[in-house]
C-alpha cells in the first residue's frame, strides 16, 4: 500500500479544501493518506482584524516562525511515498505555520522523499515557491511538482477582495461591485485532474520525477519584476520595524502601509521598466522564472 503525507494548516478552510481536492483520486486509487496539520504555540487570528494583519508582517518577511505546538508536527510514519505539503502565501512569503513545520525536526520525514507543494493564495507566490524549495530541499525532499490555485477574482479585485477577506472574515462584501474573495469552489474541483494523474505515478512508481511538468503552476511573467520589487520593499521595512515595540511599531507599521499603498498607482511605469528589463536582459529575467519553476 501507498503512504501519502499531508502537511496542511488553513485558517479559512480554503488550503485544506484544495489539498482534500487534489488528494482525492490518490485516495480513490487505494492510497492510505495521512494528516499533520500544524499549529502554533498560540493561535494567530482569523479574521486578522487590521492591527494583526499588520503586526505579523516583519515575522513573514524575516521567516520567523512562531513556537510551535510540538504535538502536532510529527506524522505518524517515519517514512512516505509522497509528501504534500501545502502553503499559503503572507506578504510574498510562505505562511509561517509551514515554515514552522518546515524548519522543525518533525520535517526531516521529508528526507530522500518526492514532495508536491501545493499553494492556494491571491497570486503572487512565486518569490515564496523559492523559499519553500529551499526549506524543502534543507530536509533533504525533492520537490517534483507544484500545483497552485489562485483567487479566482480578477488581480484588480482581488488587491481589494482579499486583504478584506483576511481582516474583517468578509468573502462576499456587501456591495455586489467585486467578485467573492478567494479560490472558487469550480477551480477547487479542479484540482482532481493534477490529482488523477499524481495518482496513476504514484501506483505505478513513477514519481521519481515530475508527473505534471509545470502545467499546474505556470509562471505568469507580469508578477516577475513586481514581487522582486516587493520582496526588496519589504526586506528593507521588515528589519527596521522589527525590534521596535509601543507607539515607535505602531507610528513604523502605519508609515510602511501607507507607503504600501501609495505605492500603487507606480505599478504602471513600473510595468514599463519591467518590459524593458525582459527585453534587455532576458538571461537574468529567464534566471528568476526557473528559479520559481518546480
Ligand atoms: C497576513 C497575510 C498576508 C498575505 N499575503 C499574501 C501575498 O503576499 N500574496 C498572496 O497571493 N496572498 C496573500 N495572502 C492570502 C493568503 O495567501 C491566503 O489566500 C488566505 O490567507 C487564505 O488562506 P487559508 O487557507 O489559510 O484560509 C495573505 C494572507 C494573510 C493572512
Amino acid at each position: 500500500m501507498k503512504r501519502v503525507l499531508l502537511v496542511c494548516n488553513s485558517q479559512s478552510g480554503q488550503l485544506t479544501r484544495c489539498a482534500e481536492a487534489f488528494l482525492e483520486p490518490l485516495k480513490r486509487a487505494g492510497a492510505e493518506v495521512d494528516v499533520v496539520v500544524p499549529q502554533p504555540k498560540t493561535a494567530y487570528p482569523w479574521p486578522w482584524g487590521f492591527d494583526n494583519f499588520l503586526k505579523v508582517f516583519p515575522d513573514c518577511v524575516l521567516g520567523l516562525a512562531p513556537e510551535m505546538n510540538a504535538a502536532t508536527l510529527t506524522a505518524p510514519h517515519a517514512k512516505y511515498d509522497l509528501v504534500v505539503v501545502a502553503y499559503q502565501v503572507w506578504y510574498l512569503a510562505p505562511a509561517l505555520p509551514i515554515v514552522g513545520w518546515l524548519k522543525s525536526e518533525a520535517a526531516n520525514v521529508l528526507n530522500d522523499t518526492p514532495v508536491i507543494a501545493l499553494c492556494a493564495c491571491r497570486n503572487m507566490w512565486q518569490r515564496a515557491f523559492v523559499q519553500v524549495k529551499a526549506l524543502v530541499a534543507a530536509k533533504g525532499g525533492r520537490i517534483i511538482d507544484h500545483v497552485v490555485r489562485e483567487d479566482s477574482g480578477p488581480a484588480w479585485a482581488t488587491f481589494w477582495t482579499t486583504p478584506r477577506w483576511v481582516v474583517k472574515g468578509d468573502k462576499v462584501g456587501s456591495t455586489g461591485l467585486f467578485p467573492p474573495a478567494g479560490v472558487s469552489d469550480e477551480d477547487i474541483a479542479t484540482l482532481g485532474v493534477p490529482g488523477g494523474k499524481v495518482a496513476t505515478a504514484l501506483m505505478a512508481e513513477r514519481l521519481g520525477q515530475s508527473v505534471l511538468q509545470g502545467s499546474e503552476a505556470p509562471i505568469n511573467r507580469l508578477f516577475v519584476i513586481p514581487e522582486l520589487v516587493g520582496r526588496f520593499f519589504f526586506g528593507v521595512w521588515a528589519p527596521l520595524i522589527a525590534p521596535s515595540t509601543g507607539r515607535v511599531r505602531w507610528l513604523l507599521s502605519r508609515v510602511f502601509f501607507v507607503s504600501l499603498c501609495s505605492s500603487l498607482p507606480l505599478m504602471v511605469p513600473a510595468a514599463v521598466v519591467a518590459l524593458f528589463i525582459r527585453l534587455f536582459a532576458r538571461t537574468w529575467f529567464q534566471g528568476k522564472v526557473d528559479e520559481a519553476t518546480a
